[in-house]
């Protein structure tokens, strides 16, 4: 059966021609003078097609008076210029035939607005409403302009692996992965033995593919990876999920300045592309999310990143410390309230934040020339406050060798990681950006577990 997609249909011009629109009833309304008026939607866009049904239909009564919100139904039709107001095409039918019905007794999803709290419990109908439907095709238009982002600069995209067995970002917040029967677990000397396990060792889901992109990008220049990552921390915040999605670059002959300046033109350009490629989903988002959500978003795009160190922000935060419920305290890490009021409040803009102190990194960052400070940038928006964090690498080995044993981890686990600073060392840097952060920024949700089909949070694994 040939479909006709509804955001194609809504464009056409090809009236008196035979359609056939395949979805799900958003409305229906039956007019006292023989006939209904259905509104269609399949997905394809976030506007629905209006379909006219009239009484002579043969199973008009039967069937069609029937249909209520949620039904799915095939339809075909002749395409019509619409005489009414908000639309330029119907669809005149000659056959109506429903698929699956949808008892509106018990159907969550009637025509009221759903509060997101209620709309995450529902998580598989919640796809059908706008909003979901909207965020699912924004998020796919976003991904494929990452991708094209870094294919048109000669990226190769990376798979990092999911299971691993080290640890990027510090220890702590990892899930383990084991076969090990965990009613039964047996110990030796209080420990559990991990060689009866998989790997015949401590394995974790991954937090960052970064390490391993920076094994390729020490072979292949400039590569990337894009896919999911996991952190158990129990953070239940606006901001924070289980598992979410990064994007991570890696440059080799890159040093931090020039990072910086790409995820400064890497941000731009996917916020650019989204507000080309997505402007009915946008609009739906600025009319009833944020009504100043598109003129941001051309802001951020037309704005010069500001760049400046951990301590000139610290300097800066200090003189306002009353305002903050953390301390504002060099060495202390940057807090989301600090990084907001540093973008929204003091820059009005982005705010690239660089050369943290070291105790509060990760120990692969290139420690500077005064031994107190890392090669490391945060990238802040308004709304969201940390959308990237990156730096450049240590290629150093004793020195990397050294921020391993500071840092209490084994050196042994990082053996090949260390390698690659004995074998053909480069100056190399990279940074990773949330994807369901930038997808919150963009369509103006408040809650990160809206702009992830499933999300993963403490305490919430139902779907
Ligand atoms: O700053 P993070 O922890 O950096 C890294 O993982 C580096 N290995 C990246 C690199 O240099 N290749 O995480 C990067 C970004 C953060 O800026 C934030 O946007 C997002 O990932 N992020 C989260 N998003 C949702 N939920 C969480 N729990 C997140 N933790 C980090
Ligand atoms: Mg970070």
């Amino acid at each position: 059966m040939m479909r006709s997609k509804i955001a194609e249909l809504l464009e056409s011009t090809h009236f008196g021609t035979e359609v056939t629109v395949m979805g799900w009833v958003r409305t229906k309304r039956d007019s006292k003078g023989g006939f209904s008026f259905l509104e269609i939607n399949d997905g394809s866009t976030i506007k629905n097609i209006q379909v006219i049904a009239e009484d002579k239909l043969a199973n008009y009564t039967k069937e069609i008076l029937r249909l209520t919100i949620g039904c799915s139904v095939i339809v075909k039709g002749i395409l019509v210029e619409s005489p009414g107001k908000g639309q330029k095409v119907e669809v005149q039918a000659t056959d109506v035939k429903t698929i699956g019905w949808a008892d509106p007794d018990t159907y969550p999803l009637q025509k009221k607005r759903h509060s997101f709290e209620y709309l995450r419990t529902i998580a598989h109908l919640r796809p059908r409403t706008n909003t979901f439907g909207a965020v699912a095709r924004i998020r796919n238009a976003m991904s494929y302009g990452i991708h094209t982002f870094f294919q048109d600069r000669g990226f190769i995209y990376l798979h990092s692996p999911i299971i691993t067995g080290s640890n990027c970002e510090g220890a702590g917040d990892m899930f383990t992965v084991t076969t090990l029967d965990l009613q039964g677990l047996k110990h030796k000397d209080g420990m559990v033995d991990f060689r009866e396990d998989f790997f015949a060792k401590p394995a974790s889901l991954t937090v960052s593919g970064q390490l391993e992109a920076e094994v390729y990008a020490l072979a292949l220049g400039n590569v990337y990876t894009f896919g999911p990552t996991f952190r158990a921390e129990n953070s239940n915040t606006y901001r924070h999920l289980a598992e979410f999605w990064m994007v991570e670059p890696e440059m080799a002959f890159c040093d931090l300045k020039e990072a910086v300046d790409l995820a400064e033109e890497f941000v731009k350009s996917i916020l650019t592309s989204t507000l080309t490629n997505c402007k009915d989903d946008l609009d739906f988002f600025n009319r009833f999310v944020d009504k100043d959500l598109i003129s941001t978003v051309e802001h951020i795009i037309r704005s010069t990143f500001e760049r400046l160190t951990y301590t000139e922000a610290i300097e800066i935060l200090s003189q306002v410390r009353e305002r903050f419920e953390f301390p504002v305290e060099w060495g202390k890490d940057i807090q989301s309230e600090h990084e907001r009021y540093l973008c929204e409040v003091v820059f009005k803009r982005p705010v690239v934040v660089t050369d943290y102190p070291k105790e509060i990194k990760p120990f692969y960052m290139k420690v500077n020339k005064d031994g107190r400070t890392v090669k490391a940038m945060d990238i802040l928006l308004p709304g969201v406050g940390e959308i990237i964090g990156g730096s450049q690498r240590e290629d150093d080995y004793e020195t990397l060798l050294n921020r391993i044993k500071e840092m209490n981890l084994d050196p042994g686990d990082y053996w090949w990681y260390l390698d690659l600073r004995r074998y053909g060392t480069v100056i190399h840097s990279g940074f990773g950006l949330g994807f369901e952060r930038l997808i919150q920024f963009v369509t103006g949700l408040s809650n990160i577990r809206d702009a992830i089909p499933f999300p993963r949070t403490p305490k919430n694994l139902e779907f």
